[in-house]
């Protein structure tokens, strides 16, 4: 792993935004997830202005581990690089964009769940991999199951993890982190329940730490 992965990796858990209002969301989501112990975002492509969120919260809190996430094309990768994006996350494994992450010096996580994506994830020299949607593809049964021909890969499984199975997940030595939406949701933000996401993020830190042990 590199420093940054490092860093997720000791954070230990990574929450999946989407935000429909950047101007009046960001900065306020940047606050309550570094005072929860969580300085870091995946902020996905999924919502036009992800770009300007990523800006707004790279700037206001330099500590923060600002990426992007759902990046589907290399044009992304410069929209979300050059508003200072230190990461980037994809569904699946693009080859094309690995590569020009790789050439740019970015940190990519792809998307990977079958032995053909950890093969080419392999060949392309990642070690450390998104694995998405992660309960809907077999779960940590299926991370278990792939370190055994893949056991130089770590992963950061994403997709239906929640308080309830963090600790289960967490507690595997293959897992980097757990990426989750489950403390932003839309709900919290759009009703601007920041001291819940602080709340939220706190918890997740301490079953993390707790599973560790
Ligand atoms: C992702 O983009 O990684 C997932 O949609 C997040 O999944 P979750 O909402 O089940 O946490």
């Amino acid at each position: 792993m590199n420093e940054l992965q490092k860093k997720i990796a000791d954070i230990g858990v990574v929450p999946v935004i989407k935000l429909t209002n950047p101007q009046r969301d960001a900065k306020p989501l940047a606050d309550a997830l570094c005072a929860g112990g969580m300085p870091v975002a995946e902020v996905t492509f999924r919502a036009a202005g992800a770009a300007e969120a990523i800006k707004i919260m790279a700037d206001s809190h330099p500590e923060m581990l600002v990426g992007a996430g759902t990046v589907l094309t290399t044009e992304q990768v410069d929209a979300a690089v050059e508003a200072g994006a230190t990461f980037i996350v994809t569904p699946g494994l693009d080859i094309e964009i690995v590569k020009y992450c790789q050439e740019k010096g970015v940190t990519i996580f792809p998307g990977c769940t079958t032995p053909t994506d950890y093969h080419a994830a392999y060949k392309l020299g990642l070690e450390v991999l998104k694995f998405f949607p992660a309960e809907q593809s077999g779960g940590l049964d299926k991370i278990k199951a792939m370190a055994a021909p893949f056991p130089m890969f770590k992963v950061m499984p994403t997709g239906g993890i929640s308080l309830k199975n963090l600790a289960t997940y967490a507690a595997n030595p293959t897992i980097c982190a757990c990426g989750g939406s489950y403390m932003v949701t839309a709900d919290l933000i759009e009703n601007n329940k920041w001291d819940e996401i602080t709340e939220l993020c706190k918890k997740s830190v301490q079953i993390v730490k707790e599973a560790r042990k």
